[in-house]
């Protein structure tokens, strides 16, 4: 696959099988992530690659235990507001049950940590992508940045003091009838081209 056929038919996946990802093809979606540009090549990204079961669990009902103590306000971002109503019902899985999922932390002083975080991100899903992998990109984590619980438990799995995170991707195989990733091309209604000749 070429890497403009990768680009045009990565989409979304949102249900996975629970078959562990190859490390061999881990490492080539966190070497893509890693060749992603950054803000005067700073390279401050710092990736989180959670596989253990026990250790996204434990996020998934922190994070449902914060959104659940949230409130709706009238404009509160349509996927927040169903974060907090899902939550405060019970059983708010915000991770697809994915085998993998990479938390993307950047500095908090730093002022291009969520576009640098993106660039590694958008990477990351196009690799997988290639690889015969789905990925969805899970923003939850950074929602919920400054939750002191949730801070505190990263710190425990190596996130640093002075960082927050900015972004999340999840991977695994999709749970398609031929385990391929989705693939098709999704006509795009937004995104405004404005050529100035
Ligand atoms: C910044 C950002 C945040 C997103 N957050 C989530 C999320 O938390 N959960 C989710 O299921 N999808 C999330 N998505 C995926 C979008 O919903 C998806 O990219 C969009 O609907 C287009 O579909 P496609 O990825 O299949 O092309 C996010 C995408 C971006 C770029």
């Amino acid at each position: 696959m070429d890497a403009l056929q990768a680009i045009y038919t990565r989409r979304s996946t949102r249900n996975y099988l629970p078959a562990a990802v190859e490390p061999e093809k881990l490492d080539r979606i966190l070497e893509a992530a890693k060749q992603a540009p950054s803000g005067g090549n700073n390279q401050t990204n710092h990736f989180l690659v959670i596989r253990s079961r026990e250790v996204i669990q434990n996020l998934i009902e922190m994070t449902e235990k914060a959104f659940a103590q949230m409130d709706i306000a009238e404009d509160t971002y349509a996927s927040l507001k169903h974060a907090i109503a899902a939550s405060k019902k019970g059983g708010y899985v915000f991770c697809y049950n994915a085998p993998v999922l990479i938390a993307v932390a950047n500095r908090r002083d730093y002022g291009n940590n969520l576009a640098d975080c993106a660039c590694a991100i958008e990477n990351m899903m196009v690799a997988a992508n290639a690889l015969d992998l789905g990925s969805c990109w899970i923003n939850q984590l950074r929602w919920l940045n400054e939750e002191p619980a949730l801070v505190t438990y990263l710190r425990s799995l190596g996130m640093k003091e002075n960082e927050r995170i900015y972004g999340a991707v999840i991977l695994g195989y999709p749970a398609t009838g031929n385990g391929l990733p989705n693939r098709h091309l999704m006509a795009q209604k937004g995104n405004e081209i404005t050529y100035i000749d």
